[in-house]
């Protein structure tokens, strides 16, 4: 059995964390999305919300299971059994953040990897916070975000 965690904050879920979830699942037998629960934070969104709409948004990837996280990410996933951490890339400037990341990471589990999947290009301009702004701000954000993303970042943002 094979598993792999797909983390991150999902403040809220993107087309472009659909895509890598779509692909990743391919290679794994079982890929937990793990949510980033984190008091200190800001989120728009609460952590039962955002796994939420992952939930809603993935339900037709049958070998997906989304879940929150507290603390270290390599203790949850050697609770997991996961041996593989999945990180979407889109431009250079993720990379150095990521490369830190994954060097610590690697520190603190030697046995888990960190593989990169790079983003489509119809996403690569995409993060959260910029989809959450353009929400704010009463843009479009239908070709950005799953549906039912869509309908709730409209009633967050509803006057
Ligand atoms: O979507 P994000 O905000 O880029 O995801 C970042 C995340 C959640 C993957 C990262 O902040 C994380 O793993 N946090 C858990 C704390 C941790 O394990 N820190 C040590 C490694 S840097």
């Amino acid at each position: 059995m094979c598993t792999g965690v797909y983390p991150g904050s999902f403040d809220p879920i993107t087309n472009g964390h659909i895509d890598i979830i779509e692909r990743s699942a391919k290679l794994f037998d079982k890929l937990i999305v793990a949510v980033l629960n984190n008091h200190d934070k800001k989120s728009l969104f609460t952590t039962e919300e955002r796994i939420m709409m992952i939930r809603e948004a993935t339900a037709h990837i049958p070998n997906i299971e989304v879940e929150y996280f507290c603390g270290l990410l390599m203790e949850f996933a050697r609770l997991k059994q996961a041996r593989v951490i999945i990180r979407g890339l889109r431009a250079v400037s993720d990379f150095e953040y990521e490369l830190q990341m994954a060097l610590m990471n690697k520190k603190l589990a030697e046995d888990i990897e960190t593989v990169f999947i790079m983003t489509n290009c119809h996403y690569s301009y995409l993060s959260s916070s910029i989809v959450k702004e353009v929400a704010s701000l009463k843009g479009c954000v239908k070709e950005l975000v799953p549906p039912n993303v869509a309908t709730r970042l409209r009633d967050k943002f509803a006057d």
